[in-house]
């Protein structure tokens, strides 16, 4: 995995740093910042949390950050078409700006023709993650290099997809724990771009801030359920076999797949249901996010356990039990963030998941389970795909390497 360290000082100068907060600050800060991270109230700070702006996420290494980095708070997807003449050369000349303008960024330095230098320095862990869909092959005359598995999902009964968040050649997403930061790295990202793509979507996604719930918690969406209990940790082997590319293609290795799916929710119909029938509906508690056969958030469901009726206390048209995948090699990697729009012009709410996906096979790891899902599942009741999309997210770099070049060069 991935450390977080803190930005050396960047032209703004001076600010409080983690690493510095905890080698030289008062003993007054360092107790708020423990307090800040075990998600008890920052008392000494009078409830105000201790800024990490200047943390870094490595842009560095054998895999891209963003996949396995504890997910930050905001999150951008950005999905693009290329515009044509851009050929196998245009993209590699692409990808290398967009590579240099994302090392700087993450960073906290500003971009090569960064307008506004000031909004780069505090990076609050930066991440610029880069993918390549079906499209992008086509256009580097690589389709004999193009993942087996990447290439539309097949129609499932329960989509209701629509163009303008589906699909896209190139994909760029962007999370930091700042949105000032997000929005100017996505500005910085986009002029880079110009050239080359148009914009096809973009999805703008959210999470529970560290200095609001202590970092590594299992989120919650806007159902109300605690969501990504059952994930692999990253760094363990279990994570490592599921969703890092081996072996096959080459140019891969060390990078992944990524599924992205829209899925709306109907909050207003989910909102009319009993609190029994939504856990019956999962087969967690909404409060501890325990299995219906469970104490606590962690214990393994026992989907054999019968009720007194002699029907199964998880139902087998649960949301778990049909997404359950018993062989750890096969699971997938789900980070998914909240979106909400607002309100429809009829004043429902217009919110749902960005449900991403990250497994090193899409066809052996991720279609079977959204088949099962598409078959069955309670929770269908309430939720509805109208996005999806498919990329190849490419190994990392080194320092003076470049996103992509294992494919282009
Ligand atoms: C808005 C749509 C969805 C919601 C609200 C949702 C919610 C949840 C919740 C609350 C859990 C239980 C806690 C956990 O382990 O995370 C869960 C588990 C899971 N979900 Fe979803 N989910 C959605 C869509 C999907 C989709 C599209 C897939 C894959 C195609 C999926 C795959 C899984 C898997 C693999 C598990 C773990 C199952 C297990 O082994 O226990 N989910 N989901």
């Amino acid at each position: 995995m991935r450390n977080s360290t803190p930005a050396q000082p960047g032209p703004g100068g001076g600010g409080l740093s983690r690493r510095g907060l905890l080698a030289g600050g008062t003993a007054a800060a360092a107790a708020t910042f423990a307090a800040t991270v075990a998600g008890s109230p920052a008392e000494a700070n009078g409830g105000v949390a201790v800024p990490h702006g200047r943390s870094v996420e490595s842009f560095h290494g054998p895999h891209q950050g963003g996949v396995a980095t504890l997910p930050q708070t905001y999150a951008v997807f950005l999905g693009l078409d290329l515009r044509k003449g851009t050929d196998r050369d245009a993209l590699g000349r692409l990808m290398r700006l967009l590579t240099d303008d994302a090392r700087r960024l993450t960073e906290g330095r500003p971009a090569l023709a960064d307008t506004e230098p000031e909004l780069a320095v505090l990076p609050a862990r930066l991440s610029v993650t880069f993918g390549f869909g079906p499209g992008f092959f086509t256009a580097a005359e690589a389709e004999d290099r193009r993942p087996r598995s990447l290439k539309a999902l097949p129609e499932f009964k329960i989509d209701k997809l629509e163009k303008r968040w589906s699909g896209g050649d190139l994909l760029v997403q962007i999370c930091s724990d700042d949105a000032v930061t997000l929005s100017h790295a996505l500005r910085m990202i986009v002029k880079d771009v110009r050239a080359f793509a148009e914009v096809r979507w973009l999805q703008r996604g959210f999470r529970r801030p560290p200095h609001v719930e202590a970092p590594g918690l299992t989120q919650r969406n806007l159902m109300g359920q605690l969501d990504g209990t059952v994930n692999h940790r990253p760094g363990t082997p279990d994570f490592d076999k599921a969703v890092w590319v081996a072996d096959d293609p080459a140019w891969l290795r060390g990078g992944t797949m990524l599924v992205l799916r829209r899925i709306r929710m109907e909050l207003e119909t989910w909102d009319a249901v009993d609190r029994v029938a939504k856990e019956f509906s999962v087969g967690r508690r909404l409060d501890t996010g325990a299995p219906l056969t469970g104490r606590a958030e962690h214990d393994p469901p026992d989907f054999e356990r019968l009720n007194d009726v002699g029907f199964p206390v998880i139902s087998e048209f649960s949301h778990v039990r049909r997404a359950h995948v018993a062989d750890p090699g096969l699971r997938i990697f789900r980070r998914a963030y909240n979106y909400d729009e607002g309100l429809t012009a009829r004043g429902r709410s217009d919110s749902g998941l960005i449900f991403a996906s990250y497994q090193a096979d899409i066809e052996r790891q991720f279609v079977p389970i959204q088949r099962r899902l598409a078959e069955v599942d309670l929770l269908n009741e309430w939720t509805t795909p109208i996005g999806s999309a498919v990329f190849a997210i490419p190994p990392g770099c080194s320092s003076s390497g470049w996103i992509g070049e294992t494919l282009l060069s």
